[in-house]
């Protein structure tokens, strides 16, 4: 892996450039670590994705393998949130809490992992087909994985997060899909959620700078429609789940990104 030097070598300890927590060497070594966990994590709690199994039993599956590997399922107790992951089946947009629904045929499930370990966060989510499933399911989820993508290649050094989600809405809306405005991804190491947003529309230069060292989630939501957005609360929780108004699905998937002088480098990576 890429470690930045001049950023991070002037630093001693961390530092707040911009709205990005720029990480030193030791420190960028422990989110590869706590990331490749986290994606290690996904693609194990995934392999359990079949119709009849509950969203509870997912998250039962993926603490324990974080627990068994020394890492802490970060969402667990998060401003309130009650599970370990999020479980987003079909309509549900985000934060989606796992329960007794039991996924079935044909249903798309989203399952975002973020692990602590060693002080850092990892977080990484990706979206699942229960069965076999319709052809726009498909469709909104190849997009929505595209849309990643695409912003992740957006990333260069010295760059903005306006660059991001550019190239997130552009891709999107050139396909026939819709994204998310109001939620998207964030700067992240000691602090789950971090400066800065990063959005997943926005304009090219506009935004916060990308530094070398920084670490950022991309994670565009992709709709099918432009319905609105409901928000639902969690019981003692300030999180929120969403849905979209009008049931239509929504796919998402997100990788967690170290910003190098050469450009990104997805840290999420089993
Ligand atoms: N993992 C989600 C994200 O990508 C955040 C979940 S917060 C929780 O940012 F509290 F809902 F778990
Ligand atoms: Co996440
Ligand atoms: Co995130």
């Amino acid at each position: 892996m890429d470690i930045p030097g001049s950023a991070g070598q002037f630093m001693t300890g961390r530092a707040k450039l911009s709205a990005m927590t720029v990480k030193t060497k030791d420190e960028i070594l422990k989110m590869a670590k706590v990331c490749k966990l986290a994606a290690r994590c996904l693609e194990h709690t995934g392999k359990f994705v079949r119709a009849g199994i509950t969203t509870d039993e997912l998250d039962k599956i993926a603490n324990d393998w974080g627990l068994s590997h020394g890492a802490k399922a970060a969402p667990l107790g998060y401003k309130g949130y009650p599970k370990s992951i999020c479980t987003s089946v079909n309509h549900v947009i985000c934060h989606g809490v796992p329960g007794s629904e039991v996924l079935k045929d044909g249903d798309i499930v989203n399952v975002d992992v973020t692990l602590l370990l060693d002080g850092f966060h990892g977080d990484t989510s990706y979206t699942f087909f229960v069965g076999e499933v319709s052809e726009r399911a498909k469709k909104v989820t190849e997009i929505a994985k595209r849309a990643m993508e695409k912003g992740i290649e957006a990333i260069t050094p010295f760059g903005t997060t306006g660059d991001i989600g550019f190239a997130i809405n552009k891709f999107t809306t050139k396909s026939g899909f819709f994204v998310v405005e109001e939620i998207g991804g964030h700067g992240i190491g000691r602090v789950f959620h971090e400066d800065p947003f990063v959005p997943s529309f926005g304009k090219k230069g506009r935004g916060d700078r990308l530094l070398p060292g920084g670490c950022i989630t991309v994670e565009p939501m992709v709709n099918e429609t432009d319905a609105d957005m409901i928000d639902h609360a969690i019981p003692n929780s300030s999180i929120q789940w969403y849905t979209t108004a009008d049931k239509t699905l929504s796919a998402q998937f997100e990788h967690t990104v170290l910003i190098t002088e050469k450009g990104p480098e997805i840290l999420t990576v089993p």
